[in-house]
């Protein structure tokens, strides 16, 4: 837990942590890394619905609505068909179940490529809409001059670097980048220009190590891996991927739980009940009053 909160352990069950509290800001995430140093890694995870930012936010510092919701909520092949309205929707329901992480979201896939102009009026949209404190655009050079216009209006900016999903069908694919020197020396400049324009931090995304690091060196601000290095400033990961919701993951996620075979084994001993007519039981059944 980071040491500018303090969890609250007597609370309702609608409301877990106490608010008013104190949320963690843009420029304290920015400022915990001073000289190219990180002395507390900077914690971040997805999340998507109102219960799982509760479960989530008095352990981590930054709660991402990323647009992988397309693929891990909606079942969708890609991030590709994502699109506003969804984002807004479920970035509204995180910072309506968070009051400690900065709460960051998405732009997804065609709302903010074709000029500053258009990504502001997205941006603004969710900012509005959701209560959320930034926005996450992925590209590298071809999008500093987005991140600048935006930053400078109030907008606040995480970059994304390397492997960037909606790029897949530039990339081809989901592989690991950064393997040739150009391609290396690509993502290092992309992060540079990014860092210039103003992004308050920047996700390296499946990159090989020492590019990741190389990264984590070049820029001032934060940069957080996601099949990156230990070295970056902080992690990030799919919350459902780490908890084993799915059985495949890429090689970069720990599962640190099996939740999909909990659920099935719930559901299963529920089936069992259901067709024995051993629920409801008494217990869980309504009676009249004497
Ligand atoms: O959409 C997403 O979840 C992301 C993270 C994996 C960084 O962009």
């Amino acid at each position: 837990m980071s040491t500018t909160f303090q969890l609250d352990t007597a609370t309702s069950r609608a409301n877990p942590t106490p608010a008013p509290m104190k949320r963690l800001t843009v420029p304290a995430i920015r400022q915990r890394k001073k000289d190219g140093v990180t002395a507390e890694p900077i914690v971040m995870l997805t999340a998507y619905t109102a219960r799982q930012a509760q479960l989530l936010d008095a352990h981590c510092d930054l709660l991402l609505v990323g647009d992988s919701l397309g693929q891990v909520i909606y079942g969708l092949p890609s991030s590709i068909p994502v699109t506003l309205d969804m984002m807004a929707a479920h970035g509204a329901a995180v910072v309506r179940g968070s009051y400690h992480s900065v709460v960051l979201v998405d732009m997804p896939f065609g709302s903010y490529e074709a000029s500053p102009q258009a990504a502001f009026e997205s941006a603004s949209r969710l900012l509005k809409e959701t209560g959320c404190a930034g926005v996450k655009l992925e590209g590298g050079e071809a999008m500093a001059e987005t991140v600048a216009f935006l930053t400078q209006r109030g907008i606040p900016v995480m970059g994304h670097v390397g492997l960037t999903p909606q790029a897949v069908n530039v990339l081809g694919g989901y592989n690991a980048r950064g393997r040739s020197d150009a391609e290396a020396d690509k993502i290092v400049s992309d992060a540079k220009a990014l860092a210039d324009a103003g992004a308050f931090a920047i996700v390296v995304e499946g990159v090989v190590e020492p590019i990741a690091i190389a990264v984590t060196e070049a820029v001032p601000c934060p940069v957080i891996g996601i099949g990156g290095s230990a070295r970056c400033d902080g992690q990030v990961l799919v919350t459902e991927d780490m908890l084993g919701m799915f059985e495949r993951v890429p090689r970069f996620v720990k599962r640190y739980e099996e939740i999909a075979e909990t659920i099935d084994g719930a559901v299963g001993r529920y089936a069992a009940d259901v067709r024995a007519r051993t629920f409801p039981g008494a217990e869980n059944t309504y009676q009249p009053r004497k």
